[in-house]
């Protein structure tokens, strides 16, 4: 099959880590008689430095014309200063916003080759982790308008307005069901509707459109008890269905306790447009550069890329696998390494762990 990519590096270590995930798209390619066509945009910090914008028109223009847009990480302390609508970061919300990618699946699960490195207590642990979360990425605080800073009463005051749409909300929660359904067929859909009105919405209509699958068990709980949750028992959970700004603090903490925010990648799809895939980790400046960066997570991303954006499911199981083995086989970037030591593991660099991953697919 011939497909379009248009590759975001952004900023830090994404050029780094981007350029291991094209090396395994190239292997799919060969191995599977596939023909991607790779083109490359400016996002974030970069698109800052050379164009002034982190979003320039160009770069939506080319993600639109794709079959699917593949991103790095943006952000860094260069660009740290800028106000607000001139920082990286507006650049990812702006295409997220831009393609209409309303829905962000999050998986998170602990290899069983990495079941050392875990952060939760070995009897939790060996309960298992196999969650995803599914977060709403265009809507919420993230958007609501209105937003700014202004002086009232002689004082500055902050604002943003946390609001969604019940279109907004019945789209996200069909995409939660349809993903229960082909998982363990438990949704948990996480709110504050004991203070918030918008939360209250959010559980009646998400209540409105479980009807429409009576096959999935929904249940519903409070944002701080699921962050308590998530780590004294996140064997409970199958598919967790949130907004965007707890799913984007609750994604974190799902794919640090299996101890390797590194290795967990995403998904960001819309109704039609290309989707976006990306590792949920950041652009991490302090080791930019220098070859140490975990590539596995944007290795992992463009297997959810296979899968989801191409409909390619050997060959996204076939990277799966790729991954696991050379985990299996002990090679391990820095962050993996057991803070014990490394007996039976090899260090390796950023662009060895690619070339280990090449070889074994
Ligand atoms: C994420 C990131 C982004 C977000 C930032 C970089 C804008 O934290 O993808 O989780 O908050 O959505
Ligand atoms: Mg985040």
């Amino acid at each position: 099959m011939r497909k379009t990519i248009c590759l975001l590096p952004g900023d830090g270590i994404g050029p780094e880590i981007v350029a291991e995930a094209v090396k395994t798209l190239r292997a799919v390619e060969k191995k599977f008689g596939h023909e991607f066509v790779m083109s490359e945009a400016l996002i974030g910090g970069a698109a800052l430095d050379a164009a002034g914008d982190p979003l320039p028109a160009a770069t939506v223009d080319a993600c639109k014309a794709a079959d699917a847009v593949f991103l790095g990480a943006v952000g860094g302390p260069k660009w740290d200063v800028l106000p607000g609508d001139r920082r990286p970061e507006r650049g990812l919300l702006g295409i997220r916003k831009a393609l209409g990618l309303f829905a962000n699946l999050r998986p998170a699960t602990l290899f069983p080759e990495l079941a050392g490195s875990c952060l939760l207590r070995a009897d939790t642990a060996a309960k298992g982790l196999d969650l995803i979360v599914v977060r709403e990425l265009t809507g919420d605080v993230y958007f609501g308008k209105p937003a700014g800073q202004e002086v009232r009463d002689g004082q500055r005051v902050g604002f943003n307005t946390m609001i969604y749409t019940e279109q907004e909300i019945e789209r996200i929660a069909r995409v939660a069901f349809a993903t229960a359904r082909k998982r363990k067929k438990r949704l948990c859909s996480v709110d504050k509707a004991n203070v918030l009105d918008v939360s209250r919405l959010w559980r009646a209509v998400v209540s409105e459109v479980a009807k429409d699958f009576p096959d999935v068990e929904l249940s519903h709980m409070y944002v701080d008890n699921a962050a308590m949750q998530l780590v004294r028992d996140p064997s409970q959970f199958d598919v967790i269905l949130t907004g965007n700004l707890f799913g984007d603090i609750l994604s974190d903490e799902a794919s640090a306790i299996t101890g390797s925010i590194g290795l967990l990648p995403s998904a960001s799809l819309g109704a039609g447009a290309p989707g976006l895939f990306e590792p949920i980790h950041g652009s991490a400046p302090d080791i930019a550069g220098q070859g140490k960066a975990n590539p596995l997570a944007t290795i992992l991303s463009a297997a959810m890329l296979l899968r989801l954006g191409f409909d390619m499911e050997a060959e996204a199981a076939a990277v799966e696998n790729a991954v696991h083995a050379v985990l299996r086989e002990g090679f391990r970037t820095p962050d993996l390494m057991p803070a014990s030591g490394g007996a039976g593991f090899h260090p390796v660099s950023t662009t060895e762990m690619g070339d280990r991953v090449v070889e074994r697919l």
